[in-house]
C-alpha cells in the first residue's frame, strides 16, 4: 500500500492582511497547478481574515505541500486541527476549490464551520465525520456563492 494511503489534513491560518478575490485568484491558480502535479485534493475558504483548508494526499505529497504553505508570508500562524489517515477522499473533485465567505449573503462564518469541526472531531461515538461536514458545508456555501454571481451577472 504505502504511498496509496491517503490522509487528510486542515489547518487554520491568520491571513498577513485582508484578502480580495483577486489574491485568492492567485493563491488557487499557484496552488491547482501544484497539486495536479502532486495528487493532492482539497478547498480553502477565506473569511474575516482567517483561512480554513483541507488537504488530502499521500504521507509524502502532504508533508511537501504543507511544509511549502506554512511558510508562505501571505499567512501567518498556520495551526493544525486535523490529521488522519482516511478510506478516501472527499474533495476529488477538487485540486484546489476556494471559497471567499466574505462574499456570502448568509452570515455563516470560518468560526461557526470550526465549532462544528471540533465538536464533532472529538465526538467519542465517531459516527461524526467532520472532514466530511466540511466538504458538504463548502459544497453547500459554494453553491450560494454561484448563485450570487449569476444574480449580478
Ligand atoms: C492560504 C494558502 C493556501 C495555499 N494552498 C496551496 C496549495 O494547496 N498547494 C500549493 O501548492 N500551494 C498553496 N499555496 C501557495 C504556496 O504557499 C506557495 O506559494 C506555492 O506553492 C509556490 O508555488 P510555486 O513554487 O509553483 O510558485 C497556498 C498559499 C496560501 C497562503
Amino acid at each position: 500500500m504505502g504511498s496509496s494511503q491517503i490522509f487528510q489534513l486542515v489547518y487554520v491560518s491568520v491571513s498577513s492582511r485582508p484578502m480580495v478575490d483577486q489574491e485568492l485568484h492567485a493563491i488557487q491558480t499557484a496552488a491547482v497547478k501544484n497539486n495536479r502535479t502532486n495528487d493532492v485534493t482539497g478547498v480553502l475558504l477565506y473569511n474575516n481574515g482567517c483561512f480554513l483548508q483541507l488537504l488530502e494526499g499521500s504521507r509524502d505529497a502532504l508533508a511537501k505541500t504543507y511544509g511549502r504553505i506554512a511558510t508562505d508570508s501571505r499567512h501567518v500562524r498556520p495551526s493544525v486541527l486535523y490529521y488522519q489517515r482516511a478510506e478516501k477522499r472527499v474533495a476529488e473533485s477538487w485540486s484546489m476549490g476556494v471559497l471567499n465567505m466574505d462574499r456570502l449573503t448568509s452570515r455563516s462564518s470560518i468560526e461557526d464551520l470550526l465549532e462544528r469541526f471540533r465538536a464533532e472531531s472529538e465526538a467519542v461515538t465517531s459516527n461524526e465525520k467532520p472532514v466530511e461536514t466540511l466538504m458538504y458545508e463548502f459544497e453547500r456555501l459554494s453553491q450560494e456563492n454561484e448563485a450570487i454571481q449569476r444574480a449580478s451577472a
